[in-house]
């Protein structure tokens, strides 16, 4: 009897990319990288192999990623090892390990590659799966979570992908949520019959994670679970005011979801979801991400505030094909380029203003220097300085009033006042 030749599949979960999706695959990364030069991130490219000690100090030792879905293994060397679960922690590693932490603040970085969780397969849902990453360190301002919510929901945009809505909220940080905790796990306490096994467990070690069960008895329970909203400290309650007034300056459709928690431990203050604006059951986030002003120094870093997020590409090339859009034909603008000019802003308003005024700038394809979330406008004008650029534009509190920008030529010192309308059209004269 001849023997039968074995055919072999790619393991399970896991997909190969073939020719002929390429061009899409090639579009996303275009998009994205376009995105990312042009908001000043650098690429950074890290081990898909890292020590396992990373992700259970920096995913969280009780988190579903860690206690669960981890490849890990043990090297000839006898180190454990893991299979990169996702990129914030190594991305925090190699910012300490290179010496990251001297450059000027922020540093902002972005990825793309895959990444591998041990998750039962269904549709959206992979074990091994892209993400392009993007995370900012070194800024605590509010400004820079709606940025990086600005710079997500361009990535859609630019896909044409306009059905989806961002879920926002806050969790607290190291003091409202010790108070807010005790408060969840007295609700809970008192319904131990109505929740799952897997939640009685979490009630244990990590309550938050109670707002992530999927069960259908638990989901009853949450309904009038206390909400950390109700709970957070003034600062973290500040803080939260000022994103969502700014989102709604520059109209990103948002919700409010009070129990949107995440599935990593890392975050502090606001988290964010994108989802499909009508979401069926099951179907989950395209991009999430969130604040996590603690996890730098607790991975023996300084003290650095940061902020960042996520999306999966097989999820988003799904949206994609379902509403059937063509996104091969569309040009992507390369913004390889250094800054010819600089955006300089003073205030709360002048920072709002900034926000579109950037979006502005993209779609013209000029590409302009920022640090939005600084409040100094010395240090912004050195910033320009050394940059390099001809021109600043200085968005003050009373420009922003008024309407009007200052175009500072940094050669000569001369200033003059344009209308925020017409900035586009003056700069377009002047740079071409
Ligand atoms: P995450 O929410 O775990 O966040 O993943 C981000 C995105 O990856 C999700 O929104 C989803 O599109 C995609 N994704 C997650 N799991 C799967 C899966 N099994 N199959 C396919 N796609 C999936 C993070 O990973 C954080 N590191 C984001 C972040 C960066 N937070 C701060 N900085």
């Amino acid at each position: 009897m001849p023997k039968r030749k074995r055919k072999f599949n790619a393991v399970s979960g896991m997909f190969d990319i073939l020719p002929s999706e390429y061009p899409l695959w090639l579009k996303i990364e275009e998009v994205v990288s376009s995105i990312a030069n042009f908001y000043g991130f650098s690429k950074i490219t890290t081990p898909i192999l890292e020590e396992e000690e990373l992700f259970v100090k920096g995913t969280g030792q009780d988190t579903e990623i860690v206690e669960k879905q981890m490849y890990s293994f043990k090297t000839k060397g006898g180190k454990r090892v893991v299979l990169r679960p996702e990129f914030t922690p190594s991305i925090v590693r190699a910012y300490i390990q290179n010496g990251m932490e001297s450059l000027p603040k922020p540093v902002k970085l972005w990825s793309f590659g895959p990444v591998f969780r041990y998750e039962r397969p269904q549709k959206g849902r992979y074990r091994q799966f892209w993400q392009f990453n993007f995370e900012i360190f070194g800024d605590k301002s509010p400004i820079q979570d709606v940025l990086l919510i600005q710079i997500f929901s361009d990535i859609l945009r630019d896909l044409s992908l306009s059905k989806w809505i961002v879920e926002v909220n806050s969790i607290g940080c190291k003091e409202c949520r010790s108070y807010y905790l005790r408060q969840l796990k007295n609700y809970y306490k008192n319904r131990l019959r109505e929740i799952c096994p897997e939640c009685e467990k979490r009630l244990k070690k990590n309550p938050l994670r109670l707002l992530d069960c999927k069960e259908e008895k638990c989901q009853r329970v949450k309904k009038f679970a206390p909400q950390i909203v109700n709970s957070l400290c003034e600062d973290c309650h500040q803080y939260l005011k000022r994103v969502l007034e700014i989102l709604d300056t520059i109209q990103i459709p948002y919700v409010l979801n009070p129990y949107l928690v995440r599935g990593l431990d890392y975050y502090t203050k606001t988290v964010f979801e994108f989802v499909p604006q009508d979401k069926k059951e099951g179907q989950s986030a395209l991009i999430g991400g969130g604040r996590y002003d603690y996890l730098i120094n607790q991975m023996g870093g300084k003290d650095t505030p940061a902020i960042g997020g996520a999306g999966g590409v097989e999820r988003i090339i799904e949206e994609i094909r379902e509403q059937k859009i063509n996104i091969l034909a569309k040009r992507v603008e390369r913004f390889e380029k250094k800054p010819k000019m600089f955006l300089a802003q003073l205030g709360e308003l002048a920072k709002e203003k900034s926000l579109t005024l950037l979006e502005e700038f993209r779609k013209n394809k000029i590409i302009i220097g920022e640090n939005v979330g600084k409040d100094n406008l010395k240090v912004q004008l050195e910033q320009a300085a050394k940059l390099g650029v001809k021109y600043t534009l200085i968005l003050g509190q009373r420009e922003a009033l008024e309407d009007t920008v200052i175009i500072r030529n940094m050669e000569t010192g001369i200033q003059e006042i344009v209308f925020i309308k017409d900035i586009v059209k003056e700069i377009k004269k002047k740079v071409k």
